[in-house]
């Protein structure tokens, strides 16, 4: 193996550029030449690609984001955007793919690898935790203590004010921000897309918690599971309570990398290239009962299974 790609694809997620700074500075430590392909799948159905040196990656560690950019790119589910994207390869002897990014980053690279058997292992990054076999993606360390900083400071105003927030965060899919927010931040409720639940059965219980003199609330709610606005105006009819909405939104994905979204960036990096080295391929790298481990791609992007009972009593029991 001489020469590699690294490309981000899907939403960023904070960390992605320490990965891609592990990937460049060990892969040229390890004798390979590293090449940048910018946008993900589109950079290389474009052959927007270049090669990527020590200095090129210099002073990004502490940067959200990704300098690669990233898209989502449909045009790669396609047979001509996957040939396309192939002749880049051909044409730049690229020998192994890095793919940065999450569960639909990975359907997409094991679909290019079952029609074009390039060599590619994957990094598991997103902010939404959802890479199955995989305890904890890139970013999403990040991305919670970003909301749950927002949260924290919701709290001072709903305690203060005597009111009740619904405060949506991002989770199209995947109620993992959601649960962890809602039970990191006291949280007296959460919504996610893979529970239904009542809002009946939550406004009963606030008007009896009203009645024992418990004003204030924060629901959390995933943005698979519904609409800050639309929940508090129902809350509204059904309670005669004052509410609020605050939608968190893309702030969530972006800022500084936490350490330990850094850290397992960089052990990633280090690991995707060791991979492909060793001839692995069709895989993810990524933390599995605190361990690097490789997750074949086929059991990646299968659904993953949170301890969702288990963390809505706890956020219930301790409200
Ligand atoms: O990257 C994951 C994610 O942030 C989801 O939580 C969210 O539903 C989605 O991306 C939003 O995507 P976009 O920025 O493309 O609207």
């Amino acid at each position: 193996m001489k020469r590699i790609a690294v490309l981000t694809t899907g939403g960023d997620a904070p960390g992605m550029n320490p990965a891609i700074r592990s990937v460049v500075r060990y892969g040229i430590k390890n004798g390979l030449e590293v090449m940048g392909v910018s946008r993900g799948w589109l950079g290389l159905i474009n052959e927007d690609i270049k090669v990527m040196d020590h200095r090129s990656v210099s002073g990004i560690i502490n940067q959200g984001g990704t300098i690669l950019k990233t898209a989502r790119c449909q045009d790669f589910f396609l047979k001509e955007g996957q040939e396309r994207a192939y002749n880049t390869i051909k044409k730049y002897a690229i020998d192994g793919l890095v793919v940065i990014g999450g569960n639909g980053s990975f359907a997409a690279a094991h679909a290019f690898y079952k029609n074009f058997k390039v060599p590619s292992i994957g990094i598991a990054a997103s902010i939404d935790n959802d890479v199955n076999g995989i305890d904890v993606t890139i970013g999403a360390d990040t991305a919670i203590n970003t909301a749950l900083d927002a949260i924290d400071k919701i709290r001072d105003t709903a305690t203060s004010m005597e009111r009740i927030f619904v405060v949506e965060v991002m989770g199209r899919d995947c109620g993992f921000i959601a649960l962890t927010v809602a039970l990191a931040g006291g949280c007296e409720e959460v919504m996610i897309p893979e529970r239904k639940i009542d809002l009946e059965e939550i406004c009963q219980d606030i008007v009896e918690g009203n009645l024992k003199g418990k004003i204030s609330w924060i629901i959390v709610v995933a943005e698979g599971a519904g609409n800050a606005e639309d929940i508090c105006r129902k809350i509204t009819e059904m309670t005669s309570l004052e509410t609020r909405a605050v939608v968190l939104g893309h702030v969530q994905r972006g800022g500084r990398p936490t350490a330990f979204s850094r850290d397992l960036a960089l052990n990633l990096g280090k690991a995707a290239v060791d991979s492909l080295l060793k001839g692995e391929t069709d895989k993810a790298v990524g933390l599995c009962c605190n361990k690097i481990t490789l997750v074949d791609f086929e059991t990646a992007i299968q659904k993953k299974e949170l301890k969702i009972m288990h963390m809505c009593q706890l956020i219930r029991d301790l409200s």
